[in-house]
């Protein structure tokens, strides 16, 4: 792979789990658990492609309405893989971070992620992204209401308020936007992520269910990316120059 020109923060909706398990005749369940070996080559993958940050879209704040039994199976999941991965992700210099809101997820789980972004905070190879509990909207809602408090409080002007400063009031402060979004499963959808950070994107949809998501098909979207001339809003001629 061309190391030039890689994204810097590659963003993935790993859609098809449960479609991968109904194809073998296995409960959804079953998917969810093959997909958390698909992070685990992935995340161990993704400085090796030129990324310094990932964002995996884990559990959405719409994802609870899914049956109690399986959202009880994903937070087991989740529970697993912060207990078994955390010496591995400190090891490699993996910082991990939370997007979403706090309160929902099981204290246990909470308690978890709390312990492992404090015991990687100090980590630079990789920022992992967990988004659990999370949303777009509920996110840009959360930082409007946060600058609406600080308004309030005489902390700022209104008049003020720029991207730049939305943007520091975002679970993604201090990060990059994602340069390149990839969904498994083959919808074109962005189903509430990234909403404010993914305005200007690579998008890459790939049928390959998420828990078949190997590093070279990580590799053939950095190739699609670095395929694509980027305008940011100016025409072809002027960033051909
Ligand atoms: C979407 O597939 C996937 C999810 C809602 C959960 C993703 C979770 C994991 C990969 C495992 C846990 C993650 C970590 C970080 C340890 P789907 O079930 O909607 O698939 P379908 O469209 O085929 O039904």
């Amino acid at each position: 792979m061309n190391q030039q020109n890689t994204p810097a923060h590659v963003a993935i909706i790993m859609d098809g789990n449960g479609r991968w398990a109904q194809k073998r005749g296995m409960p959804r369940i079953m998917g969810h658990r093959e997909g958390v070996r698909a992070v685990r080559d992935i995340v161990r993958a993704a400085p090796g492609a030129g990324a310094g940050v990932l964002t995996l879209y884990a559990f959405s704040t719409e994802n609870w309405k899914r049956p109690v039994l399986e959202v009880q199976a994903l937070m087991a999941l989740l529970k697993t893989y912060l207990q078994s991965e955390l010496a591995e992700l400190a090891a490699n210099g993996v910082s991990l971070r939370w997007l979403g809101e706090r309160g929902k997820l099981p204290a246990d789980v909470q308690k978890l992620l709390e312990n492992a972004m404090a015991a990687t905070a100090a980590n630079s190879r990789l920022v992992l992204n967990l988004a659990l509990n999370y949303g777009g909207r509920n996110e840009i809602v959360r930082a409007a209401r946060e600058l609406a408090r600080r308004a309030k409080a005489g902390e700022i002007d209104p008049a003020a308020i720029s991207e730049e400063i939305f943007g520091s009031c975002l679970d993604t402060a201090g990060l990059p936007d994602p340069d390149l979004v990839i969904r498994t499963g083959g919808e074109s959808r962005l189903s509430n992520f990234l909403l404010w950070q993914a305005s200007y994107a690579e998008l890459y949809v790939t049928d390959t269910l998420w828990p078949d998501f190997t590093r070279d098909d990580l590799l053939a979207a950095i190739r699609y990316f670095q395929s694509r001339q980027r305008r940011f809003g100016e025409t072809g001629e002027q960033v051909g120059r």
